[in-house]
Parts: structure tokens; sequence; C-alpha cells
């Protein structure tokens, strides 16, 4: 393990002398241009890919780049998902539109990376209909960003013929875990933290073990060294991040479990909120359940995906829990938090559902009374068993499912979101309102956005605000 750590810093030493070279590049053209370099990036999909673009923005700062936020710029990334088809098809449209824009920037440079980029089939439809690409990479090589920068450029200045200028550096699967590389932060006062990169579940419709890898967990002491970093730096919300943040520490050299890490988290003075995200219901243990009644830090929200309330699809979905299990586990966190807000992830149209099947997902909808629900209708992956099937739902049918449980998640929801109304709750102030400047907008412990005026100079800090009136998915209020 010792061996693997200094791999890794020499792999963080090897990136930094190329952030350098570019960068030495980047400030001669400076002098004789008097302009910085643009780049713009765009990220579709989860929490995981944003935090990923805060790094691959932190590389282009550190070399020199100045972020814009439209297309018209030096540098277009893509940061891209694949977990349904429309996320593919929504970069697709993009490409088309940037392909146009860069026959009138002939210096313009495209990248592509992210989930969407670790399936052979888009990369060759891309090379095949989207030459004009210069860069590719995928979810495991991100810190090679200023390396592949400075191939592509090279390619270029040897004359290297047009059509073999683009850089394509895939990794199927990796354990390396590089640190200490130039990174970025959206926001001043909250941040999301990586605990444990891939999965290892192989839920049957997924495609993200494929194109994330298998779970590998970051250490203890550099996360704990990162959240410190960011306390002192003024971050008072942190998000801990993974596709399954229930299974952290259990390949570590050291077994840790997650409720020990938030024990440890918990430590941390200055940091007053804490957030995780994705739980899954096999793995949330007793112990987990216990810290959170315990913590004052740990927020009041728990982002539990269902997926099917039928027992029966929930085994060929191989998710290794049952109905009646999944019940148990809400009740138990109920009785341990009994303010906690839950939300889920539901998919309707599963190969094989029946409507059987599809009343027993109703039947949860109802007796949990979720705060809210990502719905979906099942999408096809290529490469996951669920795509084999040869029982693959109607569409009408799915559609039909999919309106009806829109029905049902707004009812069950509608029926504890106003709760908090005419109480004063801790709030997050995070920005000034994008549609009325004279308000600001926070989120509550549970999640919830509150909209109040106030001056600007409160953004970061955490407020008691009087909740007036809730508006089903937000409040108004007023401070208190
Ligand atoms: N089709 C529809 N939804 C899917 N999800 C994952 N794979 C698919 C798929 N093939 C949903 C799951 C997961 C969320 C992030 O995306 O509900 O929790
Ligand atoms: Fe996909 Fe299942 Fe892993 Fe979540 S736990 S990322 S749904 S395979």
């Amino acid at each position: 393990m010792e061996k693997l750590k200094n791999t890794n810093e020499l792999e963080t030493n090897k990136q930094l002398d190329f952030i350098n070279i570019l960068k030495s590049k980047y400030e001669d053209e400076y002098k004789k241009t008097g302009v910085r370099k643009t780049y713009y990036i765009q990220t579709f999909g989860c929490q995981m890919n944003s935090r990923d673009s805060e790094k691959i923005s932190g590389i282009l700062k550190r070399i020199g780049y100045v972020e814009t936020d439209t297309e018209d710029a030096d540098f277009v990334l893509y940061n891209t998902c694949t977990v349904r088809e429309n996320a593919n098809n929504r970069v697709y449209g993009r490409l088309g539109y940037v392909g146009r824009l860069k026959k009138s920037r002939p210096g313009m440079l495209v990248a592509l990376c992210g989930c969407m980029m670790q399936e052979s089939t888009a990369v060759e439809k891309i090379k095949a209909s989207y030459p004009f690409v210069d860069i590719i990479f995928g979810t495991h090589n991100i810190f090679k960003l200023a390396e592949l920068i400075k191939t592509r450029l090279d390619n270029e200045e040897i004359g290297t013929k047009h059509s073999d200028r683009m850089v394509i550096d895939l990794w199927k699967d990796t354990d390396m875990i590089v640190e200490n590389l130039p990174n970025d932060r959206k926001y001043s006062f909250k941040a999301g933290v990586n605990i444990v990169f891939g999965c290892n579940n192989y839920c049957s419709y997924c495609i993200v073990p494929y194109v994330r890898g298998r779970e590998r967990s970051r250490n203890l002491e550099d996360i704990l060294e990162e959240v410190k970093a960011l306390a002192s730096e003024g971050v008072k919300e942190i998000m801990l991040l993974g596709q399954n943040v229930n299974s952290y520490g259990k390949n570590l050299d050291k077994p840790l479990t997650f409720a020990k890490l938030l024990e440890e988290i918990e430590k941390i003075e200055g940091i007053e909120r804490i957030r995780f995200m994705t739980s899954h219901p096999k793995d949330l243990s007793q112990d987990l359940i216990d810290v959170m009644g315990r913590s004052k830090k740990i927020c009041n929200h728990l982002h539990l995906p269902l997926q099917s309330g039928s027992t029966r699809l929930l085994k060929i979905m191989n998710r290794r829990y049952t109905k009646e299990a999944y019940l148990d586990l809400v009740e138990r966190i109920k009785k341990a938090v009994p303010d906690i807000s839950l939300t889920t992830d539901i998919i309707v149209g599963f190969p094989g559902e029946t409507e059987e099947d599809f009343l027993e997902t109703l039947d949860v909808v109802k007796r949990v009374g979720f705060d809210s629900a990502f719905t979906f209708l099942y999408s096809k992956r290529t490469g996951t068993p669920a795509a084999n099937m040869d029982n693959q739902v109607d569409e009408k049918v799915a559609k039909d499912r999919f309106d009806r449980l829109l029905t049902a998640v707004q009812e069950s929801s509608s029926k504890s979101l106003g709760r908090y109304e005419n109480t004063v709750q801790d709030v997050l102030v995070e920005e000034v309102n994008s549609q009325d400047g004279s308000l600001l907008t926070g989120r509550l412990s549970n999640n919830m956005l509150v909209h109040f005026p106030g001056n600007q100079s409160l953004i970061g800090s955490i407020i008691p605000v009087y909740l007036k009136e809730s508006k089903g998915f937000y409040y108004i209020g007023s401070q208190a």
C-alpha cells in the first residue's frame, strides 16, 4: 500500500510539471497578446461529475485559463453522463453546435470527458462524426489533463496530420487515487468531498460500475486533511460523495466504517453541516442510524434510492434488499431522527415490471412519505444485464405508470412539505435569488429552499429564518 501511495505522489509531481510547462507557455503568450485564454465547461449528470469539473477547473485555472460562461471560448469541455440514453443525446446536440462554432475560431480546443467516454461505442461515433474534437479522456484520468493538452498542442507543432491530432486517453479501471493537485471550488462556504470512487454493486440496469470502475475508498487521513483545510478556509457545509457512501472503508488497508468516518468528521471545528450522497439501503447500518440520531451536524436529510417497491423486481435488479427490509430501515431511521426528510430515486418500466410490481412501488411511496423523489423511465444501457432481458416494457405502459407515480409522489410529499411553516429554522444563506435581486436564497438542514429579504453580506452564514409560508418545494421567510 505504501508503494502505491508513493507511485501516486510521483504522478502528482509529474502532472504538476506539465501544468508548469503550460503555465509558462501561456504566460509568454499573454505577455505578447495581453489576453488570457478562456475556458468553458458544461457538466452533465450527478454530483460526482460536478466535483470532477471543479478539479478540471482547478487545473485549467492554474495553467492560466480564465472561466467564461459561454461556448465562445478558447477551450470548451463537456463532462458527460451516460446513466440514461437522453444524457448521451444532449452531448451530441452540443457537439453539433460547437463544431460550427469551431469553424470560425481556428485555435479553439474541444475536449470530452466523463462517463460517456468510457463507452467505446460513443468514442467510435465521435471519432467518425465529430473529428474536430481535440481531446477525449475518461473518469479515471482527469488528473492528466495538463499532459493531454500538451500532447495535443505538440501534435500540432510537429505537424501531425489534422486527422491524427485527436488525443484519446481512456483507462478501463484503476486503483490510483491521485491527491494534491490544483483544485477549484464553486462555493466558498460549502464543498463536495469525494470519499469513495466507483461502484461494485452491479445493479442490473446500471452502467455506472462499468464506467466508473471498481470501488475504492480514499484514506481516512486524506479525507480529514481535506475537510480540515476546507474548514480553515471558511467552509461550513460539506457533502461527502460516493456512488455508495455506506460501503466506505471496506477496501482500505485498515478497514473502517462510514459511521466511524462521520464521527471523525463531526469533530472538525468549523464544519457545521454534514451531508452525504448516495446511500444504498442494503449497506445502511444501524451504527450509521445511531450516529445520525446523536449527531448535531449531520443534516436532517437522507437520500435513499428505492428503485422499486416490488421484492420480486428488486431481486432481478440485483438490489439485495426486499420491500419489507426497506420499510423497516425507514422505520428505524424515523425513530432515530424523527424529523428526517427522506428523498429517493425510482425507476419505472424495468424489464418485466407488471402492474402488480408497480402497485408495490406506489404502496411504498404512500407508506414512506418521501419529501421528493427523482423518477426515471427505465433506459436500456448496452452492456448491462437488463439490456439483454427479453421482456422490455411497452413504452406507452411505462409512460402511463410514470405519470401515475408522479401523481403519487406529489400527493405524498404535499402532506409533509409544509411542516415547518410558522417555525424558525437555521438556514445556510447561499446566494442572491436569481429571479428577484432583493431576496436571498438559502437551505434548511433538510435541503429545502427558503427565499427571504436580506443583505448579500449574509451569504455563507447560517442564520435563523422565520418560515412564513410554504410554497410546496420552497418557503418564503423573513430573518428571525
Ligand atoms: N434507467 C433509468 N434510470 C436509471 N438509473 C440508473 N440507471 C438507470 C437506467 N438504466 C437511475 C437510478 C439511480 C439514478 C442515479 O439513476 O434510479 O439511482
Ligand atoms: Fe448504479 Fe447500483 Fe452502483 Fe448506484 S449502487 S451506481 S444504481 S450500480
